[in-house]
C-alpha cells in the first residue's frame, strides 16, 4: 500500500487516528531522509494538538525501535532491569540504585545518555572519573555484565535512530513535551536495549518536563502500559522535582555525592530515592517477591558495603581509577569555587507574605521555594552542560546548592556554590542566580519526593 504524508498530516490535524502502517511510513521516511523536515514537523505539532491514543502510541513506539539495532541480551543469565529517568537536576541515581540492585544479584546492562539543555546524563558524570570508558565492544560490555554485576555504557548510534532525528526535530519545533512523543521517544530506546523489565523515574514539577503532577501520573500510566504491551515489565514512580536531588548538580562533583550515598553517608532524598528505586529493580529481576523486601535487600547491602564495592570493581572494569573511591582529589577539581550568600536585596522578594523586610539582622527565614529548573541552567553556565550536543563539557563545573526547601537561613548563609575552570562562566551563572530561592519567615514543609507508584 502507498501513502502520502500530506494525507496522513490531514488525518491528523483533523483528529483522526493513524493506522499501524501509516505511522510506520512516517517513521521509516524519516529516517531514511525521504520525508523532509517540515512534513515531519508538520506532523509532529498535528499529534502535538490532536494527540495519539494507546494503539498509536505502541505502533510509534515500535515502529522507532524497529528503525535501528536491537540489543540480545539472552545470553547473559538472570533477568535483565533497567531504570531510566525522563531527566532531573542532580538527578546521580543511576550511580547508585546500578550497583545497588547489582549487589543484590540483579545483572544490570545498561545504556545511558550525555545531558542537553539543563539536564545532566550519566555517561556525562561517569566520564568524569579519569580513565573511565563508556564505549565498550558487545562482548566485554556482556562479560562485564557476567562477571561484576553492572555495566554503563553510552548509547550506540543505531538505537533507535528514528528518535535521534524526532528528537533533534522535536527540540526546535516546541513539540517536546506531549506524552505520545515522549513515550514513544524513551521506551522505544528501552525497548531496543533489551533488558526484560524497566522501573521509570517519572520527575515532575518546576525541573521536569511535565510540571503538573497529573500530566506526570498519565505520561507515567502511557510508559507503563506501552512497556507492559511490548512484553517488558515496567514499573513507574512518580518522584518531585520541585528541588535538586541532594546537592551536588554537575559531573565529578555529583560522582562524590554518589560514592558519599553508597558509604551511607549520602543526602536524605538521594539516598531514600536510591533504596525505593533500587527495591523495584530487585523485585521485578525476581530476587525478591515484594517491594518492600526488595528495599530491605537493597538497605542491607548497602550497610554492608556491598554496593560501594561493586561500583569500584564497575570503575576499574570500564579502565577508570578505582582511587577516586577513597581520594576525591582525583577527580577533576575546579580552579574557581565562588559562593552564594543570602543577603537583603533577596529578602526583598518575600514582602508579598507580610515578611517585615526591615527585619533584624538575626532573624530567621526558611527557604520555600527553589528555582531547580534554573539550578540546572546555572550549572550548564558554568560548563557542566552543553547548550548543543557537539559542546565540551568541563567535568568540574557544577553547583553545589547548600539549602534545600524547608532549611532555615539567616542574613550571611551561604546557598550555593558555583564552580568551574573558566572564571568567567561561574560569574555569568552567578549573574543568572539571583531568583534561585525564594523565601518566607514560616517553615515550609519539603515536598514530598516519591509522589506515587504505577504499576
Ligand atoms: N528523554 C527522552 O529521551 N525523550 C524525550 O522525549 C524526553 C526525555
Amino acid at each position: 500500500m502507498s501513502f502520502n504524508m500530506n494525507e496522513v498530516i490531514t488525518k491528523k490535524r483533523d483528529g483522526g487516528k493513524l493506522t499501524e502502517e501509516e505511522i510506520k511510513y512516517f517513521v521509516n521516511g524519516y529516517t531514511d531522509g525521504s520525508i523532509p523536515d517540515y512534513q515531519a514537523a508538520a506532523l509532529l505539532m498535528a499529534i502535538f494538538f490532536q494527540h495519539m491514543d494507546e494503539e498509536e502510541t505502541l505502533a510509534l513506539t515500535r515502529a522507532m525501535k524497529d528503525s535501528g539495532d536491537t540489543v540480545d541480551l539472552s545470553s547473559i543469565s538472570g533477568i535483565k532491569v533497567d531504570k531510566h529517568s525522563t531527566g532531573g537536576i542532580g538527578d546521580k541515581i543511576t550511580l547508585i540504585a546500578g550497583p545497588l540492585a547489582a549487589a543484590c544479584g540483579v545483572p544490570i546492562a545498561k545504556m545511558s545518555g550525555r545531558g542537553l539543555g539543563f539536564t545532566g546524563g550519566t555517561i556525562d558524570k561517569l566520564e568524569s572519573i579519569p580513565g573511565f570508558q563508556t564505549t565498550l565492544a558487545p562482548a566485554e560490555f556482556f562479560k562485564q555484565v557476567e562477571e561484576v554485576g553492572i555495566s554503563l555504557i553510552g548509547q550506540s548510534g543505531h538505537i533507535a535512530p528514528a528518535d535521534k532525528k524526532l528528537y533533534a526535530l522535536r527540540d526546535v519545533t516546541a513539540t517536546v513535551a506531549d506524552i505520545s512523543l515522549i513515550t514513544s521517544s524513551i521506551m522505544s530506546k528501552k525497548l531496543a536495549a533489551g533488558s526484560d523489565a524497566i522501573v521509570l523515574d517519572v520527575k515532575c514539577g518546576k525541573g521536569a518536563f511535565m510540571e503538573n503532577e497529573e500530566e506526570a501520573a498519565k505520561l507515567a500510566e502511557t510508559m507503563c502500559k506501552v512497556g507492559n504491551l511490548a512484553g517488558k515489565k515496567t514499573v513507574a514512580v512518580l518522584t518531585d522535582m520541585n528541588q535538586p536531588l541532594g546537592h551536588a548538580v554537575g559531573n565529578a562533583i555529583e560522582v562524590i555525592e554518589a560514592i558519599e550515598t553508597l558509604k551511607g553517608r549520602g543526602p536524605k532524598d538521594v539516598t531514600e530515592l536510591s533504596i525505593y528505586l533500587a527495591g523495584w529493580m530487585v523485585y521485578l529481576g525476581r530476587i525478591a517477591s515484594t517491594h518492600e523486601e526488595g528495599q530491605k535487600m537493597v538497605r542491607d547491602a548497602l550497610e554492608l558495603g556491598k554496593a560501594l564495592s561493586i561500583f569500584r570493581r564497575l570503575i576499574t572494569s570500564q579502565g577508570g581509577n578505582p582511587r577516586v573511591v577513597d581520594n576525591y582529589n582525583l577527580l577533576p577539581q575546579a580552579a574557581h569555587k565562588v559562593d552564594m550568600f543570602f543577603n537583603k536585596e533577596m529578602l526583598s522578594g518575600i514582602s508579598s507574605d507580610g515578611v517585615n523586610t526591615a527585619a533584624p539582622e538575626d532573624a530567621v527565614y526558611y527557604v520555600s521555594e527553589i528555582d531547580s529548573q534554573r539550578v540546572g541552567i546555572c550549572s550548564q553556565r558554568t560548563g557542566a552542560g552543553r547548550a548543543v550536543k557537539e559542546d565540551p563539557i568541563d567535568p568540574s563545573a557544577g553547583v553545589i546548592v547548600h539549602k534545600k526547601i524547608g532549611d532555615e537561613v539567616r542574613l550571611g548563609d551561604k546557598l550555593a556554590t558555583f564552580c568551574g575552570n573558566n572564571e568567567d562562566k561561574v560569574y555569568i551563572a552567578i549573574n543568572e542566580a539571583a531568583n534561585i530561592f525564594t523565601f518566607s519567615s514560616t517553615k515550609t514543609e519539603p515536598p514530598a519526593l516519591i509522589k506515587r507508584t504505577i504499576e
